[in-house]
């Protein structure tokens, strides 16, 4: 079993992206609109921070105050879609419950849409063509070549629908010649078809809800859930210690999809910036 170290192939990514970012003339600004005071989300606001001042990205920080009206951000929105030197704009999920997500989502240009979530790119994903990809599936992709994982032909099976990560995985799998099956809450004898899985991919926010008898023995694991457990240790949506040993890869948590996630978000800004606005 080899363990997937995602902090290591974070940084080596991130140190190339900052070599590219370098060479590019104009300043490149990051937006990150965080509602409220979850500390979740206050702590990946603020590694996506870090993570912009470490390749020089520049960022520009919004937190409005949990009782924000929809209107207040979507002023703050349009006036950052016409910010030329904002390529990227992203709204800290989960917003607070009075606020419609896709209707705050919809606001900013699909062009600086580096979280992947408009329609606009989604279609494109979906038709294949070049676009701004959703942050953790283009970690994961990102993680599997890294370790020159074939995805061609092979069986994968993605456990969660998420429109943030189950639903583009699955299409980035497919089209990367994978077979692909995507499971949810409502599959019957998931075990069945988890264990089929020369890949698979877990995102279903359930603690150690994958256990060793649910995986084909030489299967690459890649685990996205982060839990806080009654330890207050954090656990993946993989039981660790059941499944590793019947890996040939897995991503441990913390340490594997989680550092993966803002490195493509900074390649997504790269990006955008590239195509300009
Ligand atoms: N909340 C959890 N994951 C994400 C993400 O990838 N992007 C944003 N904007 N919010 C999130």
């Amino acid at each position: 079993m080899q363990l997937i170290e995602g902090k290591v192939i974070s940084d080596k990514i991130r140190n190339q992206l900052k070599e590219k970012i370098q060479k590019i003339s104009k300043p490149i600004g990051l937006a990150v609109i965080l509602v409220g005071d979850d500390p979740a989300s206050k702590v990946y606001v603020r590694n996506k921070a870090n993570a912009c001042q470490q390749v020089g990205i520049q960022s520009y920080m919004y937190n409005f105050p949990a009782d924000a009206s929809e209107e207040e951000i979507a002023t703050k929105i349009k006036e950052l879609n016409e910010n030329k030197d904002v390529y990227g704009i992203l709204v800290q999920l989960p917003l607070p419950k009075h606020l419609n997500e896709r209707k705050i989502l919809d606001y900013i240009s699909p062009k600086k849409d580096v979280d992947g979530f408009s329609p606009y790119q989604i279609g494109r994903l979906l038709l294949g063509e070049e676009c701004l990809v959703s942050c953790t599936p283009q970690g994961i992709l990102m993680l599997l070549d890294a370790y020159n994982i074939d995805i061609t032909g092979k069986r994968a099976v993605v456990v969660g629908r998420s429109n943030i990560v189950g639903k583009p995985i699955s299409l980035l799998l497919l089209q990367r010649n994978a077979t692909v099956t995507t499971c949810h809450s409502r599959t019957e004898n998931l075990s069945e078809i988890t264990k089929q899985a020369d890949i698979l991919v877990v995102a279903i926010g359930k603690e150690r809800f994958i256990t060793g008898e649910m995986v084909k023995p030489g299967a690459v694991v890649i685990d996205v859930g982060i839990n806080r457990g009654q330890d207050g240790k954090l656990y993946g949506d993989v039981d660790f210690e059941t499944v590793a040993p019947k890996c040939s890869f897995i991503t441990p948590v913390p340490g594997g999809v989680g550092p993966m996630t803002v490195t493509a978000l900074i390649s997504n800004t790269l990006k955008a910036a590239i195509d300009g606005n």
